[in-house]
């Protein structure tokens, strides 16, 4: 399998939309907007275009990934942290590493570029391998209606959530809101 992991250009937009929405279709906890919501966040000041990565195979976009800027607003300060969704794979390629690569080449680009955590929802039981824990842990919460152990923080770094208790703020388009309601 002849694996790239790059970052997204404009021209991939339409290939990216459609493998999300394709990757998303039989899960069962999806609103089946993912890729509205990416299509969204990519209008959003926390956007970092470094931070949008494709997976492509034999130049075919097969995956993607996409970490945004967000806070953790605590009691005295406020840290700097992102948000990783999503992460999407088209199911034919599922089960191959891609996801995983993609999930560690966004985490290494995101310490290049001297981020300290990465926050996320997401299955309790496929993040823990990369490090997450929950963010609980940490003394985070995140703005979601669900159960703690898919709630998950890691930190880039050792100690990068030290002293970063708080409540994770996502930009209004993560609950449906318009684009133009900017955090
Ligand atoms: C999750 C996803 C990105 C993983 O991509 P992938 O390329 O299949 O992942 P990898 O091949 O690197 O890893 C496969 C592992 O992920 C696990 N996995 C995949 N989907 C999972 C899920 N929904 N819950 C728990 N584990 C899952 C597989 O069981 C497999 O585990 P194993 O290594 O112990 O056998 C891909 O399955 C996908 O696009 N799913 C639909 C969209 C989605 O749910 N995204 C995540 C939102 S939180």
């Amino acid at each position: 399998m002849d694996l790239l992991i790059r970052k997204e250009k404009v021209s991939d937009y339409p290939a990216v939309a459609a493998l999300i929405e394709r990757a998303f279709l039989t899960e069962a906890m999806s609103d089946h907007r993912e890729h509205i919501l990416v299509d969204r966040l990519r209008q959003t000041p926390g956007f970092v275009p470094e931070l949008s990565l494709v997976a492509e195979v034999n130049h075919t976009v097969v995956g993607h990934i996409l970490l945004t800027e967000i806070l953790i607003k605590g009691t005295t300060h406020e840290s700097q942290s992102l948000a990783l969704a999503p992460v999407s794979v088209l199911p034919a390629w599922q089960g191959r590493g891609i996801g995983s690569k993609l999930i560690e080449a966004a985490h290494e680009r995101a310490r290049q570029l001297g981020y300290a955590s990465v926050l996320l929802l997401g299955h309790a039981t496929y993040y823990p391998r990369f490090g997450y824990q929950p963010a609980t842990t940490f003394g985070i919460e995140l703005p979601f209606p669900a159960p703690p152990e898919n709630c998950l923080a890691l930190e880039l770094r050792p100690g990068g959530l030290a002293n970063s208790g708080g409540a994770a703020c996502y930009p209004p388009v993560f609950f449906g809101e318009d684009s133009s309601a900017k955090d």
